[in-house]
């Protein structure tokens, strides 16, 4: 028998109870062993609840009971979730895991000790929820020299622009619905400003390069500032807008990652990634494009991608299963030095101006919007493009990156 105990009975917590509960026939044979969940770790009581008896409020309980294999700390946040998996990892319990705050801050570290211990650390919850994304990279993907990941790693924010792209909502509104349905947090500044897609970015792009690439270097920009007009302009362009998570190799072994809006031509696979869906699609030298898409939040599917790490834990104990991941930094390459496409909406008064400083654009036009219009510019450095763009002054209205 495997024993299990569960960190945090919030949504996710209670997820994975019930996924290895009610799938217990399925999730104990594909372990080899019976899977047993035998403590709930959380502050509060539940009276009432059909498990309130494997309840515990301390995690020395958990520690010292040597019939627990594995441990899913799904509590989130990096101070005792942080201490817990240590603790756990250092007495030889596996951990698997949904926290991707910690994954992204500490993961290089306790894989490390994960493996001094012969023991894991797994986190496939982490990033994409139920989609199948760091394993596939892991297993799948291993004889692959990755050369970008591309991904919309946020529910909620995808959710609001589809929203906005759909019924020609403002952001405010939008937003408003999104936290009525519970997509959205009240304070919802993680997911609009783009920090939880940026973390989900810095563990793929660690898992990319080998190397960590620590999230709070990535440049990363949100949507709070997209208008229901850059959607019009963006239709008459033919494109979407989605937040993107950028990570892409280079020559010299460092990486470009950057979050941020960016219009994406509405043919592309990613455009298609509606509502609360998360699509990453990764990109390897030998294999070209391979596209993941699914349910990148929400109890279930979260807490089956960490039920499966569960199985896996139990089919390797007293054994690492390799997951390359390094301390040393990958290095990140300075964003300004990057080229690409913008596009800029720029008041018609001052269309001469702005054509001239964007030589070799396309300008357009969106219908409603008649008092602006929008240049396609060429491709160029963000440096040489921030220069051109604050030349202009209050002409311009607005600007999203292309995606390339
Ligand atoms: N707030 C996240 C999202 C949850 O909207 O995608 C999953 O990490």
């Amino acid at each position: 028998m495997i024993n299990v105990a569960v960190l945090g009975y919030g949504t996710v917590g209670s997820g994975v109870v019930e996924v290895l509960e009610e799938n217990n026939a399925q999730v104990s044979s594909r372990a080899g062993e019976r899977i047993c969940v035998k403590y709930i770790l959380d502050l509060r009581d539940f009276p009432g609840d059909p498990y309130e008896a494997k309840i515990v409020h301390d995690f020395n309980v958990i520690l010292q009971d040597e019939e627990i294999d594995i441990i899913c700390e799904v509590m989130g946040g990096t101070g005792a979730a942080y201490q817990f998996t240590k603790q756990s990892l250092e007495s030889g319990r596996s951990v698997c895991t949904s926290n991707k705050e910690l994954v992204a801050k500490h993961g290089a570290e306790l894989l490390e000790l994960a493996a001094r211990h012969s023991c894991n650390y797994m986190f496939e919850a982490s990033v994409g929820g139920g989609i199948p994304v760091i394993r596939p990279m892991n297993n799948a993907l291993t004889a692959e020299k990755i050369l970008a990941v591309t991904g919309i790693l946020n529910g909620t924010t995808n959710y609001i622009l589809t929203k906005m792209d759909r019924e020609g909502a403002e952001y405010d509104d939008a937003l408003k619905h999104a936290q009525e349905l519970g997509y959205a947090e009240r304070n919802p500044e993680a997911d609009v400003e783009g920090y939880d897609a940026c973390r989900k970015l810095a563990i793929l792009s660690s898992l990319m390069t080998g190397k960590n690439v620590d999230s709070e270097k990535i440049y990363t920009e949100g949507i709070s500032g997209i208008t229901s007009a850059d959607f019009s302009f963006a239709r008459a362009a033919g494109m979407s807008i989605k937040l993107l998570a950028l990570g892409q190799s280079r020559e010299d072994g460092s990486v470009t990652a950057i979050v941020a809006p960016f219009l994406v031509p509405e043919e592309h696979p990613l455009a298609m990634v509606k509502d609360v869906f998360n699509g990453i699609l990764i990109t390897g030298n030998m294999l070209g494009d391979a596209m993941f898409y699914g349910r990148g939040a929400g109890k279930l599917p979260t807490a089956s991608a960490v039920a499966a790490d569960v199985v896996d834990c139990a089919r390797h104990k007293g054994k690492t299963v390799s997951c390359v991941w390094s301390r040393e930094e990958a290095g990140l390459a300075d964003i300004s030095e990057t080229e690409r496409a913008f596009f800029v909406r720029v008041k018609e008064c001052a269309r001469r101006e702005a054509e001239a400083v964007f030589q070799g654009g396309r300008s357009f036009s969106a219908a409603g919007c008649g008092s602006e219009f929008g240049i396609l510019t060429p491709v160029m450095k963000e440096s040489q493009f921030r220069e051109k763009y604050d030349f202009l002054g209050d002409s311009v209205l607005g600007r999203i990156r292309l995606l390339g």
